[in-house]
């Protein structure tokens, strides 16, 4: 009996082995970690069960019937973050190169479909060379199984992806189509093509850094959500953003205790400059109104007009949509609507309520602009929120003009509960544009123009640079003190928590994609 247990042994000892003691060598001399280590620090101690140990791909060209690892460049299973329970796979990069076989997929799908049945999010943990070239189509094949299981769970699970070491050709699109992509700088990169094929075609000499890292794609691109320093720095990330959702689209996301103390914020009063055209940085506002350190910002370095992220307003998990007036002037554009709609969406699968900044003097002028699509792009971020039925609720600090007051959460395409500063600005554009306008007979017949100008814009200000015009109509439900905010908003979103709204039946909505 013994020997039968001792091979046991000897078999679990041989997967966990991987490709052999020199090529986890090698993997540590790049700076990376094993993919066994990586699940070992990403888990609860002891937790993690694994699944299909001894699968072996079963190629036979190239030789590859006498080179077989026991798991196959996966390693797969499931186990509990802070408690609660995920499935996860780490592939192994010591293993063909992370490469993806038949068996490789099939490992990958089965632990995507006991996610979907038993409603706990998947976490990949990606480094791998691609297709496994010595298996040709099986292999496309196997692809394609994984980006139906994330499509078809999106909305459903949360998915995540960390990018921690190669990921080429069509590999990248199941990260794509998850909903969070981390990356480690200087380890990771992603691209459909590579430096070698890029120059052939285009000519054009780039680094694997310059043309995929996460440097690259965290700000110019905008594919990855998080740049991570090291490879421990991403697995803490993918912890700290599991604690803010739900475990699947049924469920609340987790709350922390909460016990109330003194909510006013005095901080806040003094803020907003006194000259409207002077930037602030809308992450004081964030930091002052939600509970103490909880802001857990995504996509910081990319399409900075515009801020998106996790917060918790007493304990509960909320997300946040904000114009950074730091940046751009908090103007709207092409990669901020697409940032901000992307998050609203997720926040809407999942059951988190979304609170707005809004500070905005509209959507960006220009041929770049324009013939690049802001129309049909600014119209994802209006319908992404025309669409979401979790509780919402706007606060306006400064600027509310033209068309970016209704997109942004405005109390017409359903937000619940909109406050205003008394700093607020609620009109169709800035005073001087108005004026210059509407006035234009006026100020061009007059003996001193820019005296006339001024005296007009001031009028423009004086009607419609205040929130009380909207005020007037319930555009706007209660202007309030900025030191308030935190209060009202705790209570607004405490009133909110039952909230019911369904959208028509329909197979699904057609966003202009
Ligand atoms: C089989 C592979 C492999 C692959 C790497 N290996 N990629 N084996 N299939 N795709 C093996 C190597 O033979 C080597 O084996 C080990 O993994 C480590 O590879 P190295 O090249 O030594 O490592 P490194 O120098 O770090 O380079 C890593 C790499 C490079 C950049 C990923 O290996 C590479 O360019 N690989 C091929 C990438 C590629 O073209 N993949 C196909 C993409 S197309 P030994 O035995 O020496 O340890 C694709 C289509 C998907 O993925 C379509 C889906 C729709």
């Amino acid at each position: 009996m013994n020997k039968k247990f001792n091979e046991l042994q000897e078999k679990i000892a041989l997967s966990k082995l991987g490709g052999g003691e020199a090529r986890i060598e090698s993997q540590h001399k790049k700076g990376k970690l094993t993919a066994r280590e990586r699940i070992n620090i990403l888990m609860d101690e002891g937790s993690f069960e694994e699944i299909g140990m001894f699968v072996t791909h079963r190629a036979t060209e190239f030789g590859m019937e006498r080179e077989k690892y026991l798991g196959d460049g996966v390693i797969t299973g499931y186990g509990t973050i802070n408690g609660r329970p995920v499935y996860v796979f780490a592939q192994d990069f010591t293993v063909f190169g992370g490469s993806l076989s038949e068996s490789h997929a099939e490992k990958i799908c089965r632990i995507m479909d006991l996610a979907m049945k038993n409603g706990a999010p998947v976490i990949g943990l990606n480094d791998s060379g691609g297709a496994r070239i010595q298996e040709g189509v099986v292999s496309l094949g196997g692809y394609a199984d994984i980006f139906y299981r994330n499509t078809i769970a999106s909305g459903v699970i949360p998915q995540i992806s960390a990018i921690m070491g190669p990921c080429a050709g069509g590999a990248v699109y199941s990260p794509a189509i998850t909903d969070f992509i981390l990356m480690v700088e200087n380890t990771s990169y992603m691209f459909v093509t590579g430096p070698n094929v890029v120059k052939t075609v285009t000519h054009e000499e780039v680094t694997s850094e310059e043309l995929g890292g996460a440097s690259t794609h965290s700000s110019k691109s905008g594919v990855a959500h998080f740049s991570c320093a090291n490879g421990p720095e991403c697995l803490s990330y993918i912890k700290q953003l599991l604690s803010y959702v739900p475990q699947n689209c049924e469920e609340d996301p987790p709350a922390l205790p909460y016990e109330g103390g003194d909510e006013k914020r005095m901080a806040l009063n003094t803020l907003i400059p006194e000259n409207p055209n002077q930037p602030y940085d809308m992450r004081d506002v964030i930091n002052e109104v939600v509970d103490a350190d909880s802001f857990f910002e995504v996509h910081k370095n990319y399409a900075e007009n515009i801020l998106v992220g996790f917060a918790r307003l007493a304990g509960k998990s909320i997300g946040i949509v904000a114009n950074q007036p730091a940046f751009l002037a908090g103007v709207l554009d092409i990669k901020s609507s697409l940032k901000a709609a992307r998050f609203v969406r997720f926040c809407d699968s999942f059951n988190i309520p979304l609170l707005v900044f809004e500070d905005v003097p509209g959507f960006l002028p220009g041929t770049d602009q324009e013939w690049n699509g802001i129309i049909s792009n600014g119209a994802k971020l209006l319908y992404a929120f025309c669409e979401a039925t979790v509780p919402r609720v706007t606060v306006i600090t400064r600027k509310a003009y033209g068309g970016a007051y209704d997109v942004m959460n405005s109390k017409h395409i359903g937000a619940d509960m909109n406050y205003a500063w008394p700093t607020a600005e609620i009109a169709v554009m800035g005073a001087r544009g108005a004026a210059e306008i509407i006035f234009k007979k006026e100020i061009t017949e007059a003996k001193n123009p820019a005296e006339k100008l001024k005296e007009k814009e001031m009028e423009y200000v004086e009607h419609f640079a205040n929130p009380y015009r909207a005020a007037e109509r319930g555009y706007v439900d209660e202007v309030i003190l900025p030191e308030d905010t935190r209060i009202k908003l705790i209570k607004a979103f405490s009133m909110l928590k039952n909230k019911v709204d369904k959208l028509p039946r329909k197979k699904h909505g057609n966003i202009p994609l």
